[in-house]
Order: structure tokens, then sequence, then C-alpha cells
């Protein structure tokens, strides 16, 4: 089939592969219903809020193992250049961006994991992943002494509150960029992460 450009500019045939376009919504899908879930704790019913903080522990989790996976498939697999319309600021800016983005990826589960393997009450309050399979708190981490594992838990509890305000100003400027390229340049580029047939 005939490669249609659907804007005004020069057309730009390439595409992320498959697993690249699944791994990237479902990374993003998670995490941002991750924060959706963790930001809610503060308005529902008492008895919900445990379930809520063990499931965003388990999506999170979950966000570690597939940030994994796309971190491996990008190492084998190049992604599309960027459109060679972008002035240089634009090209450094978006990888500035996407290089950040990964780091934060793996930060946000990372640090969480520190954070609740320092967790006073970890021994008491096994982790299982959506209430099913066992997993384990990182034993560095929760076989210090409490005199050490309490501040630890408050600088890794404030690094993951850090974390996730880098993540937002990421998110946005990763967002607006796209949408800027995309209706105001008139260059295709949300189609670059979006199943075609080729
Ligand atoms: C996709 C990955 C993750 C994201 C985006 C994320 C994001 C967040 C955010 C935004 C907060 C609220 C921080 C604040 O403003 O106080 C938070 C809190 C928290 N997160 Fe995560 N997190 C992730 C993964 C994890 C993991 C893997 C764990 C543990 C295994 C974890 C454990 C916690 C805990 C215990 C809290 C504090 C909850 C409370 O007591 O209110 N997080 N997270």
């Amino acid at each position: 089939m005939p490669h249609t450009p659907e804007t005004n500019s020069a057309p730009e045939a390439s595409h992320y592969s498959h697993p690249a376009i699944v791994l990237h919504w479902l990374v993003a899908v998670a995490m941002v219903a991750n924060v959706a879930l963790i930001l809610s704790v503060e308005h529902i019913p008492e008895d919900w809020i445990r379930p809520a903080i063990d499931t965003h522990k388990s999506l999170g989790i979950t966000v570690l193992g597939l940030a994994l996976l796309r971190l491996l498939w990008r190492i084998g697999h190049r992604p599309p250049p960027l459109p060679s319309a972008y002035p240089r600021w634009e090209t450094v800016s978006a990888h500035a961006v996407h290089g950040l983005l990964y780091v934060v990826i793996f930060w946000m589960p990372l640090s969480g994991w520190l954070h609740d393997s320092a967790w006073s009450e970890a021994a008491t309050h096994p982790m299982q992943l959506f209430g099913t399979i066992g997993w384990p708190r990182i034993g560095l981490i929760e076989n210090l002494p409490p005199s050490t594992k309490e501040p630890l838990h408050d600088l890794f509890g404030a690094l993951h509150r850090w974390g996730g305000y880098v993540l937002y100003g990421l998110v946005f400027l990763h967002i607006a960029g796209a949408l800027k390229h995309q209706f105001f340049d008139r260059e295709a580029v949300l189609r670059r992460m979006w199943f075609s047939r080729r």
C-alpha cells in the first residue's frame, strides 16, 4: 500500500519497531496509572489505602521489568532518526529528554523498592506481586539495624518523591514537544510511535 503523507511536509516514513511501540505505551500507561493511584491515596476510604499502596508497589515492579525489556530492545535496535527538518537545538533537547526519561523510568521503581526495603514494618508485611507471587525486599537494606534504616527510609522516600517531580517535568516536555511537531510544525511524528502496515 502506498505511504500517503497526512501533512503538507515531506513524509518521514520511519517508524519504531512494533515491540518498541508496545513497550513504550505499556510503560507510559503503567506509570501514569501508578502516579494516579498513589496520589489517590489521600482521597480514598481508610480500608482501601493499604491495598492501593500494595498495588502501587506491584505496578511499579512491573514497570521495572518492562523498562528492562525496553532497554534491552533499545540496545539491539536503533530507533528511527529524528526528522531531518528539526533544528539542532530540538534534536539535542529531544535526545536529552529521552535519555532522562530512561533514567527516571528506572529510578522510580528502584527508589520505591529501596524506600520499601528500608520500611521498619517490611518483615511483617511481605510483598506479593498483585497479591499472588512473593517479591523480595533488597536484603542489603532490609537487614540493616533499625537506627540506620530509619534515616535511609526517609532519604529514599524523598528521592522517590523528587523523582516523581522530575518525571512530571519530563513528561510535560515530552508531550509538549510531540504536540508542537505534530500540530504546529505539521510533521507526522505521532505515527512514528504507532502501528503501521509496512
Ligand atoms: C512506575 C514506577 C513508580 C512510580 C511512577 C512511582 C511514583 C510515586 C509517587 C509519585 C509517589 C508519591 C510521592 C509523594 O509525593 O509523596 C510514590 C509514593 C510511594 N511509592 Fe512509588 N512509584 C513507583 C514505583 C514504586 C515501587 C516499585 C515501590 C515499592 C516497591 C514504590 C513504593 C512507594 C511508597 C511506599 C510510596 C509512599 C506511599 C505512602 O505511604 O503514601 N513505588 N510513588
